[in-house]
């Protein structure tokens, strides 16, 4: 019967009993090297790793972890209430993962509950809070190894050990550190340097003097302890209390572990076995030897970088000068130019060899190998393959045109994405740099030099489209397509490019391609080419060159921004010459700048039927034939409406925000922007 009483008393009421099981022994102890299996009652975030780490934070922030032996100790002398001796030691380590921002620290205490209810993290070490900070009814011992300068709390600095009775402003305390010998030199360490650290507290409860002394892990117990301490614990120790520890994070990630901990009343506690503790986990990089670090690295590297070379060497050299040819190119072979020589010739497409960077590609200028002449090399990507071979066929076949006024295709050459086009080196570079780029009067060109090269290009032009066994156009017409040779010839250059990015068949979709300003209206409605776009192109290249201004300026006065416009009212008010490149000052032939004036307006208008065709244009600059008085007055009598009635100008006015826009024109706006470079 009364064994039954006992045994529900022990399952309803277990804490009943635990002080008589454990107190029993006045020399008790423990020891743990690792804690895998040890009796050990955790809460907070503590726990023990697989590996027996006692781990009482884990990186979390503001958290905190109590460890504490699950049985009571008896501290007193039951016979004259004396507290008694005690001693314990343990190995711990401090994970920060900044370097030197750790929080907050780690304490091992003792305490009359098993557990610290309402303790607090951060600063607190998970052993107090702001309204028991200090409280004498606490009855908590602590020694704690504190990372974080608390003003609040007094802290002497981030690195220190102190000794705290019931509160968190340690009755004494000292920066981490240990002696090195007998004579008191001592030697500082950093609690959150990451290695583990071993601390011995000792109480002799007949001196009442209590001994914190610290070194790193594998040096004996120093002999000269860190903190030493007069030291009453008797008002403070209840007779049963329970040893362990906590720990506390704040705002910088932290962990905090145990290795191994004895303790033992009433004498020393028992060493711990160094070499059976646990590994600390690694956190970031960790310092290791140089073999390690530099040597195997480095050996590995040698032997792997060695392979590697020899491996990409081939495969860079087999890749980087890889083409691509196909079955249908077979005809052009002899205008077909080896990638490897173009490299060769342009150094690899350095950037000092830069001659250009315009919509399509950048051009670089080189010295082919074996023949030394000069060469332009346009890189084009194209990453389609749809409409590359009629591109080749056309650029090949205009290639074997020969005209003073073109500029001559060597050949090309085709890889992945890309297509080199070789062409003659034009030491002038192109006429827009000379006609923009430079203002002056020193370095601009002269009329005459302008006058020949208008002819020159209206010559090409000609030719191209009725001069020739089929019409060939040329699609994209401007000043900066003009270049200029060693005699400032100008030569038309960069044949059908606008072709290649414009093989669609529904004019709805279809991009139009050209350069904004040179664009016929009735292109980018039907997005087809034909000779008489080319004059339009040709026309705002007569403006250009004679007003020395591009065809579309926003920098110019608000009326004056399309250059067409500002020319056409000029001439209704009798003032054309007021557009003349102000550049050549009064040095031009009259007739010849008017010619050339009224010939680009002439070129200029909507309708494509009244444009003159290029072989009229070449008889009007030679002066075989007169400008035609009757065109001309029905260009002044529809005046500017010409322009504002048709795409040209709609686009323009509409460009800033695309209003009313059709979709073939916002994707000629869209692509004249990409191609602003040019
Ligand atoms: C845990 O404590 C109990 C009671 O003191 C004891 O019987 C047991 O052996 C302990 N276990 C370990 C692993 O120390
Ligand atoms: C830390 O431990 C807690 C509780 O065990 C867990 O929720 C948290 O994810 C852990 N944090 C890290 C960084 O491991
Ligand atoms: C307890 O106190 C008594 C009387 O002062 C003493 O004889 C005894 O040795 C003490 N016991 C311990 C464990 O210190
Ligand atoms: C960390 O602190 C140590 C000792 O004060 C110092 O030598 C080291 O430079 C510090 N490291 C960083 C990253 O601040
Ligand atoms: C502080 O802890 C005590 C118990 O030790 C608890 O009674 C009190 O409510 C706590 N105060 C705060 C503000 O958490
Ligand atoms: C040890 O640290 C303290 C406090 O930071 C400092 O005053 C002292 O100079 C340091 N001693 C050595 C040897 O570095
Ligand atoms: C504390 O250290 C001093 C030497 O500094 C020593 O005389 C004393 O016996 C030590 N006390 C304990 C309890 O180890």
């Amino acid at each position: 019967m009364f064994v039954k009483v006992e045994l529900v008393l022990l399952l309803v009421c277990p804490f009943l009993f635990l002080p008589v099981m454990s107190a029993a022994l006045e020399d008790a102890g423990f020891s743990y090297n690792g804690f895998r299996g040890a009796n050990i009652s955790l809460d907070g975030i503590a726990q023990i790793t697989p590996n027996g780490l006692l781990e009482l934070t884990n990186q979390s922030r503001r958290q905190m972890g109590h460890a504490l032996y699950p049985f009571p100790f008896n501290f007193k002398n039951l016979s004259n209430g004396n507290v008694l001796t005690f001693s314990t030691t343990f190995v711990f380590g401090i994970l920060s993962r900044y370097q030197n921002l750790s929080s907050h620290g780690i304490a091992f205490l003792i305490t009359p509950s098993r557990g610290l209810p309402g303790a607090r993290p951060s600063q607190y070490l998970g052993l107090f809070n702001e309204s028991n900070n200090g409280n004498p009814s606490n009855h908590v011992v602590a020694v704690e190894m504190d990372t974080v300068l608390n003003k609040e709390f007094s802290d002497i600095n981030d690195n220190h050990v102190g000794i705290d009775i019931n509160g968190l402003i340690s009755v004494h305390s000292a920066t981490a550190s240990y002696a090195i010998d007998r004579s008191g030199d001592r030697k500082n360490l950093s609690l959150t340097s990451g290695k583990p650290m071993q601390v011995w507290v000792e109480y002799n409860g007949l001196d009442m003097q209590m001994n914190v002394t610290l070194a790193p892990i594998g040096v004996p117990k120093p002999d000269i302890p860190l903190l030493s301490y007069p030291l009453d614990l008797s008002l403070i120790i209840k007779d049963h209390m329970y040893v362990g520890f906590s720990s506390s994070t704040g705002t910088d990630p932290t962990s905090h572990y145990v290795l191994g901990w004895s303790f033992k009343m009433n004498g020393p506690a028992k060493d711990l076995t160094i070499s059976q503790l646990p590994k600390l986990p690694r956190l970031g990089p960790r310092k290791k030897s140089k073999f390690v670090t530099v040597g195997l690295p480095l050996i590995g590297l040698v032997l792997a970088s060695t392979v590697l070379t020899i491996i990409l060497f081939i495969v860079t050299r087999k890749r980087k000068f890889a083409e691509v040819v196909e079955d249908w190119e077979l005809e052009y072979g002899p205008h077909r130019f080896k990638y490897k020589d173009l490299y060769v010739a342009t150094k690899g497409f350095r950037d000092k060899g830069l001659l250009g960077i315009g919509g399509f590609g950048r051009v670089y200028r080189g010295v082919l190998p074996t023949s030394k002449i000069q060469v332009a090399v346009k890189r084009v990507s194209h990453d389609s393959r749809q409409g590359m071979r009629e591109f080749v066929a056309e650029i090949v076949s205009i290639g074997r045109l020969r005209h003073r006024n073109l500029v001559q295709l060597l050949g090309y050459c085709r890889r992945k994405g890309e297509l080199l086009l070789v062409y003659d080196y034009m030491s002038n570079g192109s006429l827009n740099k000379l006609l923009f780029n430079q203002p002056g009067p020193e370095t601009t060109l002269n009329w005459g030099q302008r006058f020949r090269i208008i002819k020159g290009v209206a010559s090409v032009l000609f030719y191209l489209h009725q001069g020739w066994e089929q019409v060939v156009i040329h699609r994209d017409v401007k000043s900066s397509n003009v270049l200029l040779d060693s005699e400032f010839n100008g030569r038309l250059g960069d044949f059908g490019l606008a072709r290649l990015y414009d093989h669609g068949t529904d004019p709805k979709t279809t991009h139009v391609v050209g350069t904004l300003g040179y664009v016929a209206p009735e292109l980018t409605r039907t997005s087809k080419a034909s000779p008489s776009t080319d004059v339009f192109s040709f026309g705002a290249f007569l403006l250009e060159v004679a007003c020395g201004r591009r065809p579309i300026d926003p920098r110019a006065s608000a009326e004056n921004v399309i250059l067409v416009d500002w020319v056409s009212s000029c001439w209704s008010r009798g003032t054309i010459l007021e557009t003349v490149d102000p550049n050549l000052g009064n040095d031009y032939v009259v007739g010849e700048v008017d010619l050339v004036l009224k010939l680009g307006l002439l070129c200029s208008q909507s309708i494509p039927t009244a444009r003159p065709t290029m072989h009229q244009v070449v008889r009007f600059l030679a002066g075989d034939a007169p400008l035609p008085d009757s065109s001309l007055h029905s260009l002044s009598a529809s005046g500017l409406e010409f322009a504002h009635g048709e795409g040209f100008s709609d686009f323009v006015t509409s460009h800033p925000s695309l209003q009313n826009t059709s979709m073939t024109q916002m994707s000629l706006v869209a692509h004249s922007l990409l191609s602003n470079g040019r």
